[in-house]
């Protein structure tokens, strides 16, 4: 009996993979960051630089700047780091602002995106000079997809890393989760806020905290419907890319969990009102959702090798890239940071052959060892640039 649900589940599978190579449109249409000026952002004092090029490489010692650069084209998109650093420490010691500006071309219109940070102000965001009267509505309109060393985070770590990212991937596509998500998150504060009160007071008022269960379930409940919905179209679209990776027909899985599928919403609310009491915290609902991701093995982070963490977080952020485009119509900005850290040199070749493919955008990728990437790059003939990064300048036809 086990053994032919095995057999149906891969036959599903299979079939999705195909319909999902299907499925995807691919084009060459995509976001591409033309130029890029900061002014103290990070160990950057002033930096005005070009990416004519699809791909560009970033070579250069350690803690000379590569993952800053990564790091500033990120914020133009997301409107904030990827570091854990606050907008505040991103300021260049001894200095008090930041500016970082970026001129787009975007399917043949140009804009530019400017952000500045004054220490002790609001940070400003704008597009062609218009600011935003929320910075939230910026996400999504100029996606990139980040590769990165921390990835590991994603498979060692709680399920927040995991919540956080998939939750970062669906509010680049669907800015109604996004708000859907900010709104939870601010009922959530607001009823452990007075869950802290009541245990403080030594008072307890259960229709105020019906009140916010009620909020709770509304938004819970559509934050809950699209990511599972997410979880399923992201599955096959991430087989064809670990595929293409790994180069073996094998299937990985990923599971997406939440408590809420298992009973009514506002029941598990109501059954966990003595614990939450007790915590001072709210102990059901989607803010506690997991993914847990399974490759042939078994589970990714108990059987997995660093090697094959690796390659499914690769795979992860390709497939990332893929549904952006199949959603948006056109591609992100890939930016890899020191990716040839743990992949053996066969995944790297499939890797920069996979991303030399039309149907992927601009890509920025970083590595510290100049000679091994100079190498690959002449043996798979990539037209690219190659920049030399040293201390927080930059330097053209650094190579020859
Ligand atoms: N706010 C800041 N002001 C000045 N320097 C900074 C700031 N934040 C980080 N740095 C420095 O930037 C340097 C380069 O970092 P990084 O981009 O991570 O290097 P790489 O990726 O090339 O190894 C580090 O030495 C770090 O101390
Ligand atoms: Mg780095």
């Amino acid at each position: 009996m086990e053994c032919e649900n095995r057999a149906q589940l891969v036959n599903r599978q299979v079939h999705d993979l195909k319909y999902s190579s299907l499925q995807l449109r691919f084009t060459r249409i995509g976001v591409h960051l033309k130029t890029l000026q900061l002014k103290n952002f990070k160990n950057y004092s002033e930096l005005n630089l070009e990416f004519p090029a699809r791909i560009t490489f970033l070579l250069g010692l350690n803690g000379t700047g590569k993952t800053n650069l990564l790091d500033a084209i990120y914020y133009l998109s997301a409107t904030k780091s990827f570091s854990n650093l606050t907008d505040s420490q991103i300021i260049r010691h001894g200095e008090d602002n930041f500016f970082i500006r970026g001129m787009f071309d975007h399917s043949g219109n140009r804009s530019e995106v400017f952000g500045q940070l004054q220490s002790g102000r609001k940070k400003i965001f704008r597009v062609d000079s218009k600011d935003y009267e929320r910075i939230s509505d910026h996400i999504g309109k100029y996606p990139v997809v980040l590769i990165s060393p921390l990835d590991v985070d994603l498979v060692k770590e709680s399920s927040e890393a995991r919540r956080k990212f998939f939750d970062q991937v669906i509010a680049q596509l669907d800015h109604a989760y996004l708000e859907k998500l900010l709104e939870y998150h601010h009922t959530l504060k607001q009823r452990n806020a007075l869950l802290k009160l009541f245990a403080e007071k030594n008072y307890t008022d259960l229709e105020m905290i019906e009140l916010y269960d009620q909020q709770l379930i509304r938004t819970g409940q559509l934050i809950y419907k699209k990511r599972k919905t997410f979880a399923t179209e992201f599955l096959p679209v991430f087989n064809t890319s670990y595929h293409q990776l790994v180069n073996r027909p094998e299937m990985a899985s990923l599971t997406y969990t939440s408590e809420v599928e298992s009973i009514n919403y506002e029941d598990g609310l109501k059954r966990s009102w003595k614990k939450d009491l007790a915590l001072q915290r709210t102990t059901f609902g989607v803010h506690r959702d997991d993914y847990m991701f399974g490759f042939a093995h078994g589970d990714l982070k108990r059987l997995g090798s660093q090697g094959q963490q690796k390659s499914f977080l690769v795979a992860i952020k390709l497939a990332q890239a893929n549904i952006i485009r199949s959603h948006l119509g056109f591609s992100p900005i890939l930016l890899f940071d020191d990716i040839f850290d743990k992949l053996d040199d066969t995944r790297i070749t499939r890797l920069l052959k996979i991303i030399s493919a039309d149907s992927y955008g601009q890509v920025l990728i970083t590595d510290a060892g100049p000679e091994r990437t100079l190498a690959l790059v002449k043996e798979l003939g990539i037209l690219c640039d190659v920049l030399r990064v040293d201390n927080g300048s930059i330097h053209t036809k650094a190579f020859d």
